[in-house]
């Protein structure tokens, strides 16, 4: 297809302002998809992506149009609609899939209004110099409110409220005439037919019996089967074995041209061989400067996994091996807890990733984990001028340090305007800087602040949204890392420390941290047969204390004297028990008392 007949767009919305469901309308009308073929969300293919109703993974799909209006009517259009993860810790991916792009649909639920994440996004379309087209969508829903959400756009994006497309996926409603639309504004992608080939990865996923899938979109030149390729942030070469298109279902073609998109086969084995962002390119005569904005994906948030029955950790090493062949990001090293025996501390991007593997590792390869309160990387500059990088509380420099740095974040918080007050009490208790304050509309405020990401990632969404009713939407960004005064807090049962309770937490958040700790141990570690104290410690200063009390605890006084059989059931059990049992110096610590207290409450 000549780039005049193409145009690239991605559709940037909110979770469950109804990407997926639009997506399926234009697979239909389209003709993409059989009819009989059809099924829900067609686009999202991961099961836990369908559970979840989340997008984890962007898709793209080539979709042939001929508009009936507008200044390409009756032409044959190939839209390529590249899909975008919708979470806060996939900024990066969405980033790659608008460079991808001319132009971008802002899908607000019309319900709703836009929320953080979704404006965020906006803005990095907007500094792509992307054609913005704005829909409000779900206007078939009884509570939609067009009029005055097309206004709250309007005023954001700078246009006239009457520009603001409305349809409904549910119903198909207007959604022709969003495809028109595109054709229309989207401007054709520009690029050399003649310069040696380049291609930007947006996407690479795993297949089992291919290899990596790699997504790519073709800037300059054109890339052809069989041919050998670079990858040029790594240098590796590849043979080219099979390119082709998604309509929805991949079909290998004879090549791909300047601003096509689809996706190429290397029989590499492992998505970090093939990294978002990266330019491909001929290994022979190729390009000699990559497309701008490559950037590796770091892990900012770490937990310790361990396996809860000890001899699932060749179980858990190699579940972590495949997922990672799908996940870049996901990183991973083998770590040895006294309290948890082995396990792996693992790098995640943030939270929702996090979860998500932690998942996939339950419900995938059935396994039951533990995993330790998450940290970020703190960057420390011991007395004696040695720097460490520590992800793990366990690792932390003994004795005076001279500076800590913590990662910061921008964030962005949109809430009704009656919760502004709480909100920002809570991002003050956070240690949040504000940084602006802007009312979208009389009723919806945007509150932007720097935090530190170590706040963030621990039960502050919760927080959030239980103080606002569920109304807030939070969205954050890298911002840089900043100085603070930080310390380690370790939890000893019998003067002996627990790795897997300590915390690195600011001075003044230490004492809260330690009382809290040692009251919750209290009151899940079972009497033992001598008194145990739980204290609270920066390095060998006590800062809080309580005490399990001593209690010989006799099972068989319960039985009353009666039944024998009864009474060797109950010892059976207890020594059952005991096993499950963990042993931190003298105290034994049943396994659920780490499941709890490691569980934010
Ligand atoms: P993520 O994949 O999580 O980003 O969600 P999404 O934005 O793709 O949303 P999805 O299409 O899964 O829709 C979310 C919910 O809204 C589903 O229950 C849909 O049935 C519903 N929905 C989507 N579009 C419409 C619409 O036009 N009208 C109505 N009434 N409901 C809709």
């Amino acid at each position: 297809t000549s780039p005049a007949h193409i145009r690239n767009f991605s559709i940037i919305a909110h979770i469950d302002h109804g990407k997926s469901t639009l997506a399926d309308r234009m697979l239909q009308l389209t003709g993409a998809v059989d009819e009989r073929l059809m099924r829900a969300q067609y686009l999202d293919r991961m099961d836990i992506e369908r559970e979840r109703g989340i997008t984890i993974k962007a898709q793209n799909v080539r979709l042939p149009w001929v508009p009936k209006t507008g200044a390409v009517a009756g032409e044959e259009i190939v839209l390529h609609m590249i899909d975008t993860p919708g979470h806060v810790d996939f900024t990066y991916e969405v980033s790659r899939a608008l460079e991808a792009c001319e132009g971008a649909v802002l899908l607000v639920d019309a319900a709703q209004g836009i929320e953080a994440q979704t404006l965020a996004n906006l803005y990095l379309a907007m500094e792509k110099d992307l054609e913005i087209i704005p829909v409000l969508n779900k206007i078939d829903l009884p509570a939609a409110d067009p009029d005055r959400f097309a206004l709250e756009i309007a005023q954001i994006i700078g246009c006239e409220p009457e520009e603001v497309l409305r349809v409904s996926g549910k119903t198909g409603e207007g959604v022709s005439q969003l495809l028109d639309k595109l054709c229309e504004v989207v401007p054709p992608p520009v690029g050399d037919a003649d310069a040696p080939p380049r291609a930007l990865i947006f996407d690479s996923v795993y297949d089992t019996y291919r290899g990596v899938v790699t997504y790519v979109r073709v800037f300059d030149g054109k890339l052809t089967p069989r041919t050998k390729v670079t990858m040029m942030s790594t240098g590796a070469n590849y043979e080219l074995q099979e390119i082709g298109i998604i309509s929805p279902e991949p079909e290998a073609c004879e090549g791909l041209g300047v601003g096509e998109v689809g996706y190429l086969i290397t029989g590499v084995k492992d998505v970090r061989q093939s990294k978002v962002g990266d330019t491909v390119t001929l290994a022979n005569g190729g390009a000699e400067d990559p497309l701008a904005g490559y950037q590796e994906p770091s892990p900012m948030v770490f937990s310790g996994l361990y396996p809860i029955d000890g001899s699932d950790y060749p179980v858990l090493r190699d579940a972590l091996d495949k997922l990672q062949l799908n996940d870049a990001a996901l990183a991973y090293e083998p770590e040895t807890s006294v309290a948890l025996g082995f396990g792996f501390r693992c790098g995640f991007l943030g939270l929702l990733h996090m979860e998500i593997t932690r998942d996939r590792l339950q419900r995938e390869f059935g396994l039951d984990l533990i995993s330790t309160a998450p940290n970020v990387v703190y960057r420390v500059i011991a007395e004696d001028g040695e720097e460490y990088n520590v992800t793990n509380p366990s690792v932390w420099p003994e004795g005076k340090n001279r500076e800590v740095y913590e990662p910061i974040v921008k964030t962005t918080i949109i809430v009704p305007s009656e919760f502004v007050g709480t909100t920002m009490e809570l991002c003050q208790s956070k240690r949040g800087d504000m940084q602006g304050m802007d009312y979208l509309s009389e009723t919806r405020v945007e509150l932007r602040y720097i935090m530190p990401l170590g706040e963030i990632i621990f039960d502050f969404f919760d927080s959030l949204k239980s103080r606002t009713r569920g109304y807030a939407s939070l969205q954050y960004e890298e911002a840089g890392e900043q100085i603070s005064d930080l310390v380690k807090v370790d939890i000893l049962l019998q003067g002996e420390a627990v790795d897997a309770f300590s915390a690195i937490v600011h001075r003044d958040h230490a004492q809260h941290y330690g009382n809290k700790m040692t009251v919750k141990l209290k009151e899940l570690i079972p009497r033992q047969q001598y008194e145990v104290p739980i204290q609270a410690a920066i390095g060998s200063k006590i800062i809080s204390r309580e005490n399990i009390r001593a209690i010989r605890k006799d099972v068989l006084s319960k039985c009353y004297g009666g039944d024998i059989s009864r009474k060797r059931k109950l010892l059976e059990k207890q020594k059952e028990g005991k096993k499950r049992m963990k042993s931190i110096g003298r105290v034994d610590v049943p396994q659920e008392a780490f499941v709890a207290a490691l569980s934010a409450d």
